[in-house]
């Protein structure tokens, strides 16, 4: 400070000053604008073959696959602390992965079986299944592969097949997380076919064609397979007035709730979003954005928790209903502790 300075040079502030608030702890909690609550967090789950099964996922530390006795327990756990609803992946063993995904609309395949069991056994928490074929397709994607193309209509309609088989094993909620046009208008046509009037479709409306998704593919058994990329469905993350209509499009064709994905670095869209329509806003705090936190921490480079608390904190700002994390049931247990 120079020595000419003097007090009335804060004159312009005309005593307005934010710090004030900021002062005591009670007063931070007092205008604190956003909450985290249990109800904000939706758990994905990794399932395999097997009883009593867990596998590492080399990328994500700390996140198991896990067989479907063990996504039972992880289910009761969930719901013990109030986690709303659990995000089903399964990572299908490789004889049963085939060119045409055909593995999708087995009545009995991996995801069915973990629904049917959840839903057994822990009637309360609400199932959310994903609906795309590169947890099943031998090439990693998610649609039909033609000579190097990925099939728009004849993948809706596997998806259509997959969808309806793990909604008679108990998903409460459909999520197309595909990025084919038209497949919300299908599986909602689809679902009211079959008396299913009740199922909601949560769609992943803007989801970007990510280099966030690493870990996810390590986990459900793609990454390996993936040939190429999935930029001719997936958005270019150049992109905001375009999410906007993939929204506008899936709200059109009856979804109940629209998802952003990844989540952190896409906050903006979220935004938009919750800026231009009514619905439900749920946003997927993606593996890569996981391992990031993690990894970090483990360098030593941040502070865990505080840096989960405040990554999960600015969906909340930005206007989610809830986020996908694999965060989830810690954050649950500490925030019902
Ligand atoms: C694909 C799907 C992906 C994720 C959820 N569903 C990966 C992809 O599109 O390649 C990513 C989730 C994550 O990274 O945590 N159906």
């Amino acid at each position: 400070m120079s020595d000419n300075w003097h007090k009335h040079d804060m004159d312009f502030l005309g005593g307005r000053r934010l710090r004030r608030a900021r002062r005591t702890a009670w007063s931070r909690a007092m205008v604190r604008e956003t909450v985290l609550t249990p109800s904000d967090l939706i758990w994905p789950l990794f399932v395999i073959e097997g009883h009593n099964e867990k596998t590492q996922i080399r990328t994500m530390p700390g996140v198991e696959r896990l067989s479907v006795d063990l996504c039972v327990e992880a289910a009761k756990a969930a719901r013990d602390v109030g986690i709303p609803a659990l995000a089903l992946f399964p990572n299908t063993p490789d004889h049963l992965r085939s060119e045409d995904g055909r593995e999708a609309y087995n009545p009995d395949n991996l995801m069915c079986r973990t629904l049917s069991a959840i839903k057994d056994a822990v009637p309360e928490i609400g199932l959310i299944a994903d609906v795309a074929l590169d947890e099943y397709s031998s090439d990693g994607q998610d649609g039909l592969v033609r000579d190097g193309e990925i099939l728009n209509d004849e993948t809706v309609a596997v998806m259509v097949k997959s969808a309806l088989v793990q909604t008679k094993a108990g998903a409460d909620i459909i999520a197309p997380s595909d990025m084919m046009d038209g497949r919300v208008a299908a599986l909602r046509a689809a679902l009211d076919g079959e008396g299913y009037e009740s199922t909601q479709i949560m769609a992943y409306a803007a989801k970007y064609a990510s280099y966030f998704y690493g870990p996810f593919r390590e986990a459900v058994g793609s990454g390996s397979r993936l040939k190429g990329d999935k930029r001719t469905y997936q958005m270019d993350y150049a992109n905001s007035d375009e999410a906007l209509r993939e929204i506008e499009q899936d709200i059109a064709e009856g979804a109940d709730s629209i998802m952003v994905k990844p989540g952190l670095p896409y906050l903006d869209i979220v935004r938009r979003a919750k800026d231009n329509f009514n619905v439900p806003i749920y946003a997927y705090q993606v593996s890569g954005e996981y391992a990031m936190i993690e990894l970090a921490a483990a360098a030593g480079a941040i502070d865990r928790k505080g840096a989960i608390l405040e990554s999960l904190y600015a969906f909340k700002r930005a206007g989610v209903n809830s986020v996908l994390t694999y965060f989830a049931l810690e954050l649950a247990r500490d925030l019902a502790g």
